[in-house]
């Protein structure tokens, strides 16, 4: 076995309660395109971007949630299934370690993996809520129009009709759980990151966080080279399903 999977296999083993941070990298085996890969959703048109932004939606909703469903609809059909790298995590829960997985997909894919204490830092495909008088729709219900409105009937009889907000991150907007994330981080004696490329803040942060804990050790599994690279003890520039599947032999 490489050297690298070696070392891999004895920082899990020796670690209890493990932090995981994962990024779109997780979800490419499972053929879900990344971002700021080639191929990726934001290398192929930059200007997606801009249109998921906090800023686009409140200035032009009606043009937001046509694009939304069409950058997103992949994700919303819900026909994608777990890789090997989503169920080697759950499993390492079976194997009786805490494992807390701190992700920015959307996917739901750890999840369904069997993962019992995910957090979705970028929130959730699954469900949009009122603006104005907060009530939560799920998926069945914002696929119907497309635009999807508030349907709740006020005190004079008449429909809000307001255009729901989806509960996912924009961008501009306040990402979730980051204050759980930096106490796993306090609590953890492994930081395990997987498919992200760490390009967007506070995400970016946490390889510098996680270098000032003393006794936590650090792997990242991620395709591409990274910045934070050196923060590291361990770095494997592998795809993650592929290279689990190799060290489960
Ligand atoms: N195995 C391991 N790493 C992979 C794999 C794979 N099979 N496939 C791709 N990668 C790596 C790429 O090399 C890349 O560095 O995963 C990384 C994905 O980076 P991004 O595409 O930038 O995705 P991510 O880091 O999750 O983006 C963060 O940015 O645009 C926002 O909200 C969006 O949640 C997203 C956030």
């Amino acid at each position: 076995m490489r050297r690298e999977a070696e070392t891999f296999l004895k920082l899990i083993e020796s670690a209890r309660r493990i932090t995981v941070l994962t990024g779109a990298g997780m979800s490419t085996e499972s053929g879900i395109p990344d971002f700021r890969s080639a191929g990726g959703i934001w290398t192929e048109d930059m200007s997606r971007m801009e249109a998921m932004s906090l800023d686009y939606y409140e200035r032009y909703p009606k043009l937001f949630w046509p694009k939304f469903k069409e950058l997103f609809q992949m994700k919303m059909t819900g026909s994608y299934q777990p890789n090997a790298g989503h169920l080697y995590l759950a499993d390492l829960e079976r194997q009786g370690k805490e494992v807390k997985v701190f992700t920015q997909n959307i996917d739901g894919l750890h999840v369904k993996a069997g993962s019992r204490h995910v957090y979705e830092l970028h929130g959730s495909i699954q469900t949009a809520a009122c603006p104005k008088c907060g009530t939560r729709y799920g998926l069945e219900y914002i696929l119907q129009d497309e635009v999807p409105r508030c349907s709740r009937v006020n005190e004079k009889g008449r429909e809000c009709g307001l255009i729901l907000k989806t509960d996912v991150v924009l961008f501009g907007d306040a990402v979730q759980h980051f204050d759980t994330l930096f106490a796993s981080l306090d609590q953890s004696d492994l930081l395990l990151v997987i498919g992200t490329s760490l390009e967007v803040a506070p995400v970016r942060f946490v390889p510098e966080e996680a270098h000032g804990i003393p006794g936590l050790k650090k792997i990242m599994i991620n395709l591409d080279e990274t910045d934070d690279d050196y923060l590291f003890d361990l770095v494997i520039h592998r795809k993650v399903a592929e290279f689990v599947k190799e060290i489960n032999g």
